[in-house]
């Protein structure tokens, strides 16, 4: 089986130790470092901004995964490249004009994502998906860590995965919410290429070592 990438969220960390946090996450397995940003209006929950995602930056020596749970992220996107951000993911339902967003995203020099919530179907990216470098497959609601994790995601996965090999783009899978060691093969087996983990990380004894697990699950 391939070997997933791992992008552990910051959300879950301890922000009075900023530092520590993205240096065990610099030492880890982790592949990127997932940066969930909440405005309170696109959804019930304000997490951090650009200066948060410029700190974890000064520190990180992965790259940023910043998913933006933002109303108008194309006011925004550039400020948060430029506070050190490589992959940016927009909401597949903040954004009326989802091709131009992703434009903007590739004239700025990053990755260009697009996050989909639990509700919409993933049949809606088909005809863009050449446009996508990464789909941020919600498997819980966005606007906090710690739920649990909505099993309708693995036909979801399963249906994104035929989408993107029909039309031969290299777009990558990233499941986010709720995954744990329990649902990361399966999740995996149905064709998922990066998985996010927040509190199944940062509330372990040794979150470290449950990176690991996770990527070699
Ligand atoms: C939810 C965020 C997730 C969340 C994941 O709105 O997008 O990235 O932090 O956290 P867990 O793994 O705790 O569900
Ligand atoms: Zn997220």
């Amino acid at each position: 089986m391939k070997t997933p990438f791992i992008a552990p969220s910051i959300l879950a960390a301890d922000f009075a130790n900023i530092q520590s946090e993205v240096e065990m996450l610099n030492t880890s397995e982790a592949d990127w470092i997932h940066v969930d940003v909440m405005d309170g209006v696109f959804v019930p929950n304000i997490s951090f901004g650009i200066p948060v995602c410029k700190a974890i930056h000064r520190y990180a020596k992965k790259p940023l995964d910043v998913h933006l749970m933002i109303e108008k992220p194309e006011n925004y996107v550039e400020k948060f490249k430029n506070a050190g951000a490589d992959i940016i993911s927009v909401h597949y339902e903040a954004c009326p004009h989802l091709h131009r967003n992703l434009q903007q995203l590739k004239d700025l020099g990053v990755q260009a994502g697009v996050g989909i919530n639990p509700h919409t179907r993933v049949n809606l990216l088909r005809d863009i998906i050449h446009e996508i470098d990464l789909v941020c497959l919600m498997s819980v609601n966005p606007g906090f860590g710690g739920q649990s994790f909505i099993n309708g995601t693995y036909d979801k996965v399963r249906a994104l995965r035929n989408i993107i090999d029909e039309a031969g783009a290299g777009t990558k899978i990233e499941v986010d919410g709720g995954v744990t060691i329990d649902n990361a093969k399966q999740l995996l087996d149905a064709g998922a290429d990066v998985l996010v983990a927040g509190s199944f990380v940062f509330r372990s004894e040794n979150p470290a070592d449950t990176i690991s697990r996770l990527k070699n699950v």
